[in-house]
């Protein structure tokens, strides 16, 4: 079927009919679609700090606006977030970072897009979390790449099987992803686990991809970044950005860190996508890092209570499981004691008890039997959506 004012099929480059989505956004559409037509809906199922932007933030990005930050600027970043962002990240992690192995890109994402585009070709292999970030399978797959996944496990507390992973490395391996803190499960990784895959992998000819988005969100234990580990840092690329940690989703403001040739190449591809992130959030991105933390302590503090509410009442919800997250700000309950597929109870919440929430089969195969909630909202609405998942698990329809 063609759309209306069209007469021919759409005909598509093969490697689109390999692309897969993030269906948070498919959700947040039909609990839209819901609202508009007089329904209410408790919304946890996009990642986003509830919180707003931090006002300090807000004024440097309004006045760099005043003050003529409207221009292109350089594709691999400002200098001036480019040597924030170095000074930031090294001291958080311990290490000598150079601005120079620094892109900035519109949000973390684009820095698994562009890092998988410029290493994986078609065929290698590519180790990654599954369920996971539903973004690394997708571009996996678009470039032609095997996709190999590895479980962050209920029965290991979330956290990884460190021999798992090994014993999947072969000679065509040439991109590990990991994760920590992990969307959805909000496992962290050891400092101990991360530290055994290093040893692994140090002496192999391959890259590691390590998703640090959550880093500050961490309720129990440490950060640990496997570029910290020797060996590591030439071959890491790590994914950080301000998104989560300042609530600044809606910015599009990230970054990648990785040896500078890396950098350089990385930096091209953006050249060809976006030309550059826009320079007016860059300088609030500088604000950010070298400003008042605060907001950020106490988003996580925030969140650390509302863990405990929604943890405590998903597993008062017969047929429901949680474990606590360690990070982030996801729950991850088992429900299969409902007796529901993880999509169909998904659906059913959302369209029958006005609770969007997703399957944990939105983060690949091996999330069947979880639902993930995001506990980014006030303890109200936690309150309210736990109450209402209760009644319907009690008595569907
Ligand atoms: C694990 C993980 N990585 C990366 C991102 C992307 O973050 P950004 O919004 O900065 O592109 C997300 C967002 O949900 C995420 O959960």
């Amino acid at each position: 079927m063609t759309p209306a004012g069209t007469s021919q099929e759409l005909k598509l480059a093969e490697c689109m009919s390999r692309l897969g989505t993030e269906s948070a956004f498919e959700v947040l559409v039909r609990a839209r679609a819901l609202e508009a037509v007089g329904r209410e809906v408790v919304h946890l199922e996009i990642g986003e700090p509830d919180f707003p932007t931090a006002p300090h933030i807000v004024e440097a990005a309004a006045e760099a606006l005043r003050n003529g930050w409207t221009h292109y600027g350089p594709s691999a970043g400002l200098p001036e977030l480019r040597a924030a962002v170095a000074e930031d990240s090294g001291r958080r992690r311990g290490m000598t970072i150079d601005p120079s192995e620094i892109v900035i890109t519109p949000g973390g994402k684009p820095v698994m897009f562009f890092a998988i585009l410029a290493l994986v070709d078609r065929d290698d292999e590519v180790i990654y979390p599954n369920p996971g970030f539903p973004i690394y399978e997708s571009m996996i797959n678009f470039v032609g790449g095997r996709a190999v996944p590895y479980g962050f496990r209920e029965q290991h507390d979330f956290d990884v099987d460190v021999s798992e992973i090994i014993g999947k490395v072969t000679d065509r391996t040439r991109l590990v992803i990991l994760n920590s803190p992990h969307n959805p499960t909000g496992g962290v990784i050891p400092r101990e686990s991360i530290a055994e895959l290093a040893r692994a992998l140090a002496a192999r000819d391959l890259f590691v991809l390590s998703d640090e988005i959550y880093s500050r969100l961490i309720y129990e234990g440490e950060h640990a970044s496997i570029a910290q580990l020797p060996g590591m840092k030439e071959r890491t690329i790590i994914l950080d950005g301000f998104s989560k940690t300042y609530a600044m989703t809606g910015w599009r403001l990230g970054y990648g860190i990785m040896r500078a040739d890396l950098a350089q190449k990385v930096a091209q591809l953006q050249t060809n996508a976006t030309s550059c992130t826009a320079s007016f959030t860059q300088i609030a991105g500088v604000a950010a890092l070298r400003g008042d933390q605060s907001s950020v302590d106490h988003m996580r503090g925030e969140f650390r209570r509302r863990r405990k509410v929604i943890v405590e009442g998903l597993n008062a919800i017969p047929g429901f499981h949680c474990l606590e997250p360690h990070g982030a700000f996801y729950a991850f309950p088992n429900v299969t004691g409902t007796g529901l597929a993880s999509k169909p109870l998904a659906d059913a919440l959302l369209s029958e008890a006005g609770v969007a929430a997703l399957s944990g089969t939105a983060f690949g195969a091996w999330g069947e039997g979880y639902l993930r909630f995001s506990f980014a909202n006030s303890v109200e609405n936690i309150q309210k959506a736990l109450s209402r998942i209760r009644g319907w698990v009690q008595n569907p329809r």
